[in-house]
């Protein structure tokens, strides 16, 4: 097993993380950022002061947001050091009593079962294989009648054009597609599992943000390079096309516990 400060092949530096908010919002590292998260949690019946597991927590967006909606108790873990060390900042300069973030590879942690309320994670599955253990030992931790989201990249049936097999090799990711991810939440356990393939919003949200990206140029190569807006601009275009091709496809899953 990996260690728990694996980086997610250099994914994850101090420079790359700050770049990466540019283009997301403030508190996030995933596509859609506060306005997703909303729209995620719209779909959950959420108890006044839940507690909550979010897997990947990256910088905290999430976990304060459902700290400020529900009044959560929201344990964030990701196994990026910086992420987990920016995040704390933010905590603590906020007063965000409730909220904490611990440095771990989710796959080594031990919770009690029935401990959970909700379990969330947003785009940071991929970097996980064999999901089908994972997905057992979240189940455990959940209370009966507790909710698992998971929003996560997934790829269409079949193996992709070379191209993007090069690109998920390169980026070490473990993509499934929509369907089979959501059978093996079923496997673990889960009920009323809910599949959505949302790629189409999912393009537009990308196409928006390059937008945001280019008119906010001069803003954001004040603290980063040319190379770096290069470096964001095809990234973004890269998954955009993956997209339109079908190869990538944007995934939402939900499951409840019985
Ligand atoms: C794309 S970021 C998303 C962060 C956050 N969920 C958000 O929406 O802004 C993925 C995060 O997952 C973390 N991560 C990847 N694999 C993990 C694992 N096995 N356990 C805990 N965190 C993990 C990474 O370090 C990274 O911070």
């Amino acid at each position: 097993m990996m260690s728990s400060n694996y980086d997610n092949n250099g994914q994850y530096s101090r420079h790359s993380i700050l770049r990466y908010e540019k283009i997301f919002g403030d508190g996030f590292v995933s596509s859609g950022g506060l306005g997703l998260t909303k729209s995620f949690f719209e779909r959950l019946d959420l108890p006044q002061g839940a507690k909550v597991l979010d897997i990947g927590s990256g910088l905290g967006g999430a976990a304060f947001y459902l700290a400020d909606k529900v009044g959560a108790t929201v344990v964030g873990v990701d196994l990026s050091s910086v992420m987990v060390e920016i995040a704390s900042e933010r905590t603590k300069l906020n007063g965000y009593n409730s909220v904490s973030f611990k440095l771990a590879d989710v796959r080594d942690m031990e919770w009690p079962e029935n401990h959970f309320d909700l379990i969330w994670s947003r785009d940071t599955l991929l970097h996980v294989p064999n999901k089908d253990e994972l997905f057992v030992q979240l189940q455990r931790w959940l209370k009966p009648g507790g909710h698992i989201m998971i929003s996560d990249y997934a790829k269409g049936v079949g193996e992709g054009s070379e191209g993007f097999q090069t690109y998920v090799r390169n980026s070490g990711y473990h993509l499934l597609d929509v369907e089979s991810y959501g059978d093996l939440l079923r496997d673990a356990g889960f009920v009323d599992v809910v599949s959505d393939n949302w790629s189409t919003q999912f393009v537009e949200i990308l196409r928006a943000e390059q937008g945001m990206l280019q008119s906010n140029r001069s803003e954001f190569l004040k603290d980063f390079s040319e190379e770096d807006l290069q470096y964001l601009h095809e990234r973004w275009e890269r998954k955009v096309q993956y997209c339109l091709e079908g190869d990538m496809q944007a995934g939402l899953w939900y499951g409840t516990k019985a």
